[in-house]
């Protein structure tokens, strides 16, 4: 393992000095109570410039992302993120903006919020866009919250329940929980798409409605989509649209011609922000026309030609972020949209499909296909075949992965797939990359036929082989301490 920066720490070492500040002073004791005051000095690790700078050009070295290679994340979308959009995200003009600063002062960053709110409105077929949840859970809690208000203020109570496939993402049922609604699952079919009988039976007077996602998290699109649509309607719930796989349909289909009431949009998935490493992201709500009143405020709106932040919405949720949202990843979307346009837009989608089918035809003959049908952006394979022959589980291929110098794909889930990998391979990737990972692939599972304690055993050229993830999930120590445990 490598040393902690404290632990390099030496007295005296001729640390950095920081420069006197350039604002005024300002009599401490008198705004911090004294409870709250400094006595002794900050232990900060005692390093000189180079040493730190080495210590954290190290680390990041060991990170592996977008800019490195193939991220074959399923459901995670890691696109390359053009560098004009965080060229853009830092101009000082916008990343220098303070969110108290008067609304004269800040059109510029106003009429991009408006534009971005206006532009995914077109791209999915909502009417109104709120930009203030800071990821795709955000949005599907503050989307649900709507949906709550909806039926509220029709004085419509008994609507307990909200239906949810069991394809969906966690994120889904743990949502309708939170904002109160008892969860019901509804079954996939052998198409691995919403079984439509399964759904028929449980509709009726206490649904607030269904969350679903479509493409699904098989990477399958639900072609029953208007028919599920007019269905729920019919028992007078509402159709909310988890929108992490907009990337695979940008510009071909539309979640509001679909029947979809409420959509969440996950910029940093299909907008070009990185996603994950905990953020930041940015989740946008969308809304048709009878949702608009609950739309979280303040609200940009725009009056001749000038842009302002709006509050009188009596009906609103309220607030659900402080300020407007993550105001540096609208900057990136804004960027992304305006230099792919209309066309582009859609051929990064027809892009990321055409990749994800490449992939799983090359890969058909070798791993087994739980769903074999034409799919989006993404798709289901499993160890099925190498688990039967020679005990090598998906887990292992994931780690084999690793010594090739890729990012595995997502395991384990969906959890209706027994040993399931879902891959994504970004819309970007060239053929020959496509083609290097497909070729890993085999070997790997060639290896599991000829050898299979090298795939069992893997990884073997990492830094860390297998850790204990539940242990790290459960029992996380963040934080050094001197007594050398980490
Ligand atoms: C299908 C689906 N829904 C919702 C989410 C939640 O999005 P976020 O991670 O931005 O909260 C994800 C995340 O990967 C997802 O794949």
């Amino acid at each position: 393992m490598s040393q902690l920066i404290f632990e390099k720490s030496r007295p005296h070492s001729n640390k950095m000095t920081i420069p006197p500040a350039e604002v005024g002073h300002v009599d401490i004791n008198k705004t911090i109570g004294e409870e709250y005051l400094r006595t002794g000095e900050l232990p900060l690790p005692d390093l000189n410039e180079v040493e730190t700078v080495r210590h954290y050009t190290f680390l990041s070295k060991r990170a592996y992302g977008v800019d490195d290679g193939l991220y074959p994340l399923g459901s995670c979308t890691m696109k390359y993120n053009p560098k004009i959009d965080e060229w853009a995200a830092r101009l000082p003009g916008l990343a220098g903006l303070h969110p108290y600063q008067p609304v004269e002062t800040v059109q510029g960053a106003l009429q991009i919020m408006y534009e971005t709110a206006q532009w995914l409105s077109e791209i999915t077929g909502m009417d109104q866009f709120t930009l203030q949840p800071a990821a795709g859970a955000h949005g599907e809690l503050t989307g649900v919250m709507m949906i709550k208000a909806y039926h509220n203020k029709r004085g419509d109570r008994g609507r307990t329940t909200m239906l949810v496939p069991d394809s969906a993402h966690g994120t889904n049922p743990a949502t309708a929980n939170v904002v109160g609604y008892r969860v019901e699952e509804v079954k996939s079919d052998p198409r691995g798409l919403v079984d439509l009988e399964d759904l028929k039976s449980k509709l009726g007077p206490h649904i607030a409605g269904l969350m679903l996602t479509n493409p699904n998290t098989l990477g399958l699109f639900e072609e029953d989509i208007l028919q599920i649509s007019e269905l729920v309607h019919g028992c007078g719930g509402l159709l909310y649209y988890d929108g992490a796989n907009l990337n695979a349909i940008m510009g071909i289909a539309r979640p509001g011609d679909m029947g979809f009431d409420v959509v969440h949009v996950n910029l940093h998935k299909t907008f070009g922000t990185p996603h994950g490493g905990g953020g930041p992201g940015s989740g946008p709500v969308g809304v048709k026309k009878h949702l608009e009143e609950f739309l979280p405020i303040p609200r940009v709106d725009k009056r001749q030609d000038k842009y302002l932040l709006e509050y009188d919405y009596p009906h609103s949720i309220g607030k659900v972020k402080e300020f407007y949202g993550n105001f540096g990843v609208v900057v990136k979307a804004y960027t992304y949209m305006r230099a792919l346009g209309r066309e582009g837009l859609k051929e990064a989608s027809q892009h990321a499909v055409l990749n994800a089918n490449y992939v799983k035809e090359h890969l058909r003959d070798t791993y087994h296909i739980p769903f074999d049908r034409l799919c989006k952006h993404e798709f289901v394979i499993t160890a099925k075949n190498q688990m039967d022959s020679n005990g090598v589980a998906t887990m292992d291929i994931a780690k084999r992965l690793l010594d090739y110098g890729y990012h595995p794909p997502t395991v384990y889930f969906p959890l209706i797939v027994r040993e399931a990998m879902m891959i994504e391979p970004p819309e970007t990737e060239s053929r020959e990359r496509l083609d290097d990972f497909i070729a890993t692939m085999k070997e790997i599972a060639d290896q599991a036929v000829d050898n299979p304690d090298v795939v069992k055993n893997a990884p073997h050229n990492t830094v860390v082989r297998r850790l204990d993830e539940v242990k790290a999930a459960r029992n996380p120590v963040v934080r050094w301490e001197e007594s050398g445990d980490v």
